[in-house]
Order: C-alpha cells, then sequence, then structure tokens
C-alpha cells in the first residue's frame, strides 16, 4: 500500500485525490493546501484524510511515501525538489516546471535517489490518445504528414501562466507521444488582450526532421469549446474529437496519390481517394485512475512512467522555445527558433 499526500486542492487538485482515493494499492493519507476553506472540503468527502495548511508536514511524514503536487507552474519546483530531498516519489502536475534548467535539476535528484518522477501530462492516459499512437505504430496510416489542433474556449484566465503552458502543452506531450521524435523548431505568434496578463491566445508552430509538421490554435478567449485534433497521414487520417462523448476518434480512408506516368503528364496526375470511416471503440477508464494505478506500478516495481522527468523536460523545451519565439519584438515575433535538446531523445 503506497500512503500519499496531495499538495494543492483547487480546480485540478479534488481529481487527483478521487482518483488515488479509487486506486487499489494507494491510500490517500493527506491533503495540504493554504486555504482553510479548501480543506474543510477535504474533511467533509474523506474524514479520514489528515488535512494541514503547511506542505511541510507531509514532508516531514515518515508513512507518507509519495507527494502530488498540484499547486500554480511557479511554485512547482522548489516544491518538488523538497519532497524528492525528503526522499518521497513524486506526481508532479504539467508543465513540470518553469524552465528546462529546474527540470533537469529534478530527473538528476530524483535518479541521485532512486525515486519515481512521474509527470502528469494526462492525455496520455486516455484510450483515445493509445488508440492514435497504435493506429500510427501499425503503419496504417502511412507517414505522418500534419497534425492539427484547436483548443479554445471562453477559459480559466491563469495568472502565472500562459496559454502555451497552459493548454498548448497537451499537444506537445501528445506529439511527443504519437510521434517519438523531438522538433527541431518551432515558431509561434500570439498576444494578450489584457495588459499585465499572460498571452490568452497563440498560434504554434513545429517542425520535425522526419518532415512532419504540426500546429495548435490555442485560446481562452472563444465564445465555444472546441478540443480537436487532425492527423493526416500518406495513407490514412484521423480526427480526435475530445467533446464527443463516443466516437471521438474516427480514421478515414481518405487521401491523395500523385502519378509519374509520362502519358498522363499533360494531364492533372491527382488521384483522390475517398474511402471508408471508421470509429475504433476505446475504452471507457479515467485517465487519471489508469494513470494513478501506473504511478503505483512504478513505485512498488522500479518502473520509469511513461510520463517521466525526460518528456515532462522536452514539453517545456518546448514551451520555452515557443515564448522565445512569440514574445520577441514587434515585427520579429512569429521567428523560427531552433530547439537545443538538453534532454534524452523520445
Ligand atoms: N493535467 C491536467 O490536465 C491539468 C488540468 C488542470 C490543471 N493542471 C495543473 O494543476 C496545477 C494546479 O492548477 P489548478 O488549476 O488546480 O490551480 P488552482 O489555483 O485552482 O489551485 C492551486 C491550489 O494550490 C494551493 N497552493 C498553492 N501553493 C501552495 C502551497 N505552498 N502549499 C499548499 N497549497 C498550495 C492553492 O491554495 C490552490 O488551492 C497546475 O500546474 C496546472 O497546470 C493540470
Amino acid at each position: 500500500m503506497i500512503n500519499i499526500g496531495i499538495i494543492g486542492y483547487g480546480y485540478w487538485g479534488p481529481n487527483l485525490v478521487r482518483n488515488f482515493a479509487e486506486t487499489p494499492s494507494i491510500q490517500v493519507a493527506a491533503v495540504a493546501d493554504l486555504d482553510p476553506k479548501k480543506l474543510a472540503v477535504v474533511q467533509r468527502r474523506y474524514p479520514t484524510v489528515k488535512t494541514t495548511t503547511d506542505h511541510r508536514d507531509l514532508l516531514a511524514d515518515p508513512h507518507i511515501d509519495a507527494i502530488a503536487i498540484a499547486t500554480p507552474v511557479s511554485t512547482h519546483f522548489e516544491l518538488a525538489l523538497a519532497a524528492l530531498r525528503a526522499g518521497k516519489h513524486v506526481w508532479l502536475e504539467k508543465p513540470m516546471t518553469e524552465t528546462s534548467e529546474q527540470a533537469a535539476r529534478l530527473i538528476d535528484e530524483a535518479q541521485k535517489r532512486k525515486l519515481v518522477l512521474l509527470v502528469d501530462h494526462t492525455f496520455i492516459y486516455t484510450g483515445a490518445v493509445a488508440k492514435m499512437k497504435e493506429i500510427i505504430q501499425s503503419g496504417d496510416l502511412g507517414q505522418v504528414y500534419y497534425y492539427d489542433s484547436i483548443r479554445v474556449n471562453l477559459g480559466l484566465f491563469q495568472r502565472d501562466v500562459s496559454v502555451i503552458s497552459d493548454l498548448a502543452v497537451h499537444d506537445f506531450s501528445i506529439l511527443d507521444y504519437l510521434l517519438g521524435e523531438h522538433p527541431v523548431a518551432v515558431a509561434a505568434n500570439g498576444t494578450n488582450h489584457f495588459p499585465g496578463t499572460p498571452e490568452n491566445l497563440a498560434y504554434v508552430n513545429l517542425f520535425y526532421d522526419s518532415g512532419t509538421i504540426a500546429h495548435t490554435s490555442v485560446s481562452w478567449l472563444a465564445p465555444v469549446k472546441v478540443r480537436q485534433i487532425l492527423v493526416g497521414g500518406s495513407k490514412k487520417m484521423i480526427t480526435y474529437d475530445d467533446l464527443e462523448p463516443s466516437e471521438k476518434v474516427k480514421v478515414y480512408d481518405k487521401g491523395v496519390s500523385f502519378t509519374d506516368d509520362p502519358e498522363k503528364i499533360q494531364e492533372m496526375r491527382v488521384g483522390y481517394r475517398t474511402g471508408d470511416m471508421w470509429a475504433p471503440k476505446l475504452p471507457l477508464t479515467e485517465a487519471l485512475s489508469v494513470e494513478s494505478a501506473h504511478f503505483a506500478d512504478c513505485i512498488a516495481n522500479g518502473k520509469t512512467p511513461m510520463t517521466d522527468g525526460q518528456l515532462g523536460l522536452r514539453v517545456v523545451e518546448i514551451i520555452e522555445a515557443s515564448h522565445k519565439s512569440m514574445r520577441r519584438k514587434v515585427r520579429r515575433n512569429g521567428e523560427t527558433i531552433n530547439i537545443e535538446s538538453r534532454g534524452k531523445a523520445a
């Protein structure tokens, strides 16, 4: 049985506590939050769980094996470092840290102490993304030409991070998992419509050595909620609509082919293929539940998480490069920034 303490019971923390509480090999031991009103909610829902406004109580508790951190990004590095130094396994919310240097330091600390460090890139544990990976790996999609995503709504404006760190981060982790490749360059445009706040709208392009090109459009200032991804391959194409209750993923046997036949050189050489569409059956298990069981398995059996510190670091590198491109002075923003990776390859 793994005893876990959770730091941060704001918007996301309650989802973690609920899923940990339902995982057979995990026991929720304590929750820390600066706000006593949030702790009162914990006491009502989970009367046996200890609560505290001081996260150091969790780090000092010898019965606690692991710490989950669901606080604002600006606090991730200090809290995770303190937890690792206290000998605890760590579940860290996305994005892992504010800088890639901090991410690399946490990886070192975890490695040195032989502790599990999982970064909560939740989408990797969804049935939809697992199915997309399976289809790409099987070769059914052919060469991946492009990935195009839109992730917009009238969102929760964050105070400490841009919309890239909040929303595009999901695409960066999904791309890392699907392609098994780190982008070599990034170009991003974006803006904040309200002075003194982080960017609330951004368009990010990612370039890969294999030739795949990716784009994500993210915003907290849209009248409707859209969560859609298109993946275009040389043989088939996929759509993923996360708001669809069922049939989230659809595979289309559509595409084009060009002929080199010299006889047809004067004609249009393009042929269109419009075959069937199918919607694969997806498991209904909540991603956090799968991830929580995986975290316990990694701790119990010394395994490396699917979303380990290295994945977390690669994602932070893409965020950093996107910010660098987006934050260049007027007329230079959107310039292509090369990514020099300090992390291990995907
Ligand atoms: N994986 C996902 O899909 C997903 C979704 C939403 C949020 N998140 C991540 O979860 C984290 C938290 O986001 P949120 O939206 O829940 O934020 P939030 O502001 O709603 O909640 C953060 C909570 O942390 C508490 N807190 C801050 N510092 C603390 C400290 N030192 N000790 C104890 N409590 C402290 C605050 O009082 C607050 O209740 C962020 O990193 C965010 O990116 C991940």
